[in-house]
């Protein structure tokens, strides 16, 4: 089954407003257009439920079960447990936090391993602690590739010493995806639990967190459809383990515990419109999983179908040019459809150049500095990246070589 791209648009009000029209999106790594069902219920919390949640009055009743509803359901997407998932400010804050929980937790001596794949959001916070005496490892990408091995984990954890392995789902630079299931494994089996950032991958497919096995997996709903959140899951066993970041008599509820901040109510709630959007999508395609995560699952395949068709044309094009190093894998299939490459000159220029020619995308380091320059690529100049969804149409697609051709 071929997703139907024009009802998948038709659930994106950028996508009929004027002031976008004849421009196609190719920024999405950075923050994805927002659905329909986000919108909706954005404005109805503002309009009609904006007061402090969880009194005992009607409109204040229907603020905290909105809420609640909004955690409930997307805990039951993604196959965990209610009270595993958070809302935070952002992915960052969330990383920060937990963080500064093992900082707490870890005593010096014991290890931990960050890889220098990562956006600075899951690496700067956790590298930080080796200044409280633990050793931080640093499994290291290819050069070349990018790609990360995890044969290359294996050595660093041998010694038993390694409480926490922090890696992403997929890096917003490289693109690969890497395999959370076998990597967690591996960690598991050495006794480290891990911590994974899914910011670049969750935009094309919300995953079943409870299947891949992940201690902590974290996203930003402002890059899955939704409001300016980070979202994170960490289950149970770590998250009694790990010492309360919160008010102390909060302590005992694990959604709380590590989001010291107080909530944002109306964006809280309004992520559930993401949860309407992928019921939305599953009802029009004829998908009734058993569980919410089993009809996230064929919604995700879905997507990703749709993502690899549109993608491996692209990569083709760029892989042709011998003016650009086009990083990460050359194949569609196993890497998400968010492509950097490496010009001669400044990416932000070129990208401002696309502008012209209807095409919104971004050039920089993408806080990826540390990937970037392990790759031998100047992050001053930076990298252009086009970055793309399922909303993407093949039309967008040829509009983009267009411009590339006309630009470079
Ligand atoms: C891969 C990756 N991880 C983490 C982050 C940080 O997310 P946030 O902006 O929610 O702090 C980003 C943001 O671009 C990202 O791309």
């Amino acid at each position: 089954m071929a997703l139907d791209v024009d009802f998948v648009r038709a659930q994106f009000p950028a996508f009929s407003e004027p002031s976008l029209d004849g421009q196609a999106f190719f920024e999405n790594a950075g923050g994805s257009y927002t659905c329909g069902p986000v919108i909706d219920r954005l404005t109805r919390f503002y309009h009609q439920r904006k007061v402090q949640p969880y009194a005992p009055y009607a409109a204040s009743e229907l603020a905290g079960a909105e809420m609640d509803e909004a955690r409930a359901r997307l805990a039951a997407l993604l196959g965990v447990e209610t009270d595993e998932l958070s809302f935070g400010p952002s992915t960052t804050q969330n990383t920060y936090v937990l963080a500064n929980a093992v900082r707490c937790w870890l005593t010096p001596g014991e290890a931990i391993v960050v890889t220098n794949q990562d956006h600075e959001a899951n690496s700067g916070p956790w590298r930080r602690l080796a200044d409280e005496g633990i050793e931080v490892r640093e499994w290291r990408i290819d050069p070349e590739t990018g790609h990360l091995d995890p044969e290359a984990l294996e050595p660093l954890l041998a010694d038993g010493n390694v409480r926490l392995v922090g890696f992403p789902h997929c890096s917003n630079v490289v693109g690969e995806i890497n395999d959370v299931a076998a990597i967690t494994a591996l960690a598991h089996a050495e006794g480290a639990f891990v911590c994974v950032d899914g910011v670049s991958y969750a935009p094309h497919g919300f995953p079943d967190v409870g299947a891949l096995g992940a201690d902590v997996y974290l996203f930003s709903s402002y890059k899955t459809y939704g409001p300016h959140q980070g979202i994170m899951v960490i289950r149970r066993q770590l998250g009694f383990e790990l010492p309360n970041q919160a008010h102390f008599f909060n302590g005992e509820t694990l959604y709380k515990r590590f989001t010291p901040a107080g909530p944002d109510h109306a964006q809280v709630a309004a992520c559930a419109g993401m949860v309407d959007y992928v019921e939305a999508l599953a009802a029009h395609h004829g998908i009734a999983g058993k569980s919410p995560a089993e009809t996230g699952d064929a919604v995700h395949a879905l997507m990703r179908d749709h993502e690899s068709a549109l993608l491996q044309p692209l990569l083709d094009y760029l892989a042709g040019r011998n003016d650009l190093r086009l990083i990460g894998p050359r194949q569609a299939e196993g890497r998400a459809p968010t492509v950097a490459v490496a010009l001669d000159r400044n990416a932000e220029s070129v990208a401002a150049e696309l502008a012209e020619h209807g095409i919104m995308a971004g050039g920089g380091d993408f806080y990826a500095v540390r990937p970037l320059e392990a790759l031998g690529v100047d992050s001053k100049k930076g990298v252009l990246r086009l970055s793309f969804v399922h909303y993407t149409s093949p039309a967008e697609i040829e509009m983009l070589i267009a411009a590339l051709d006309a630009t470079l």
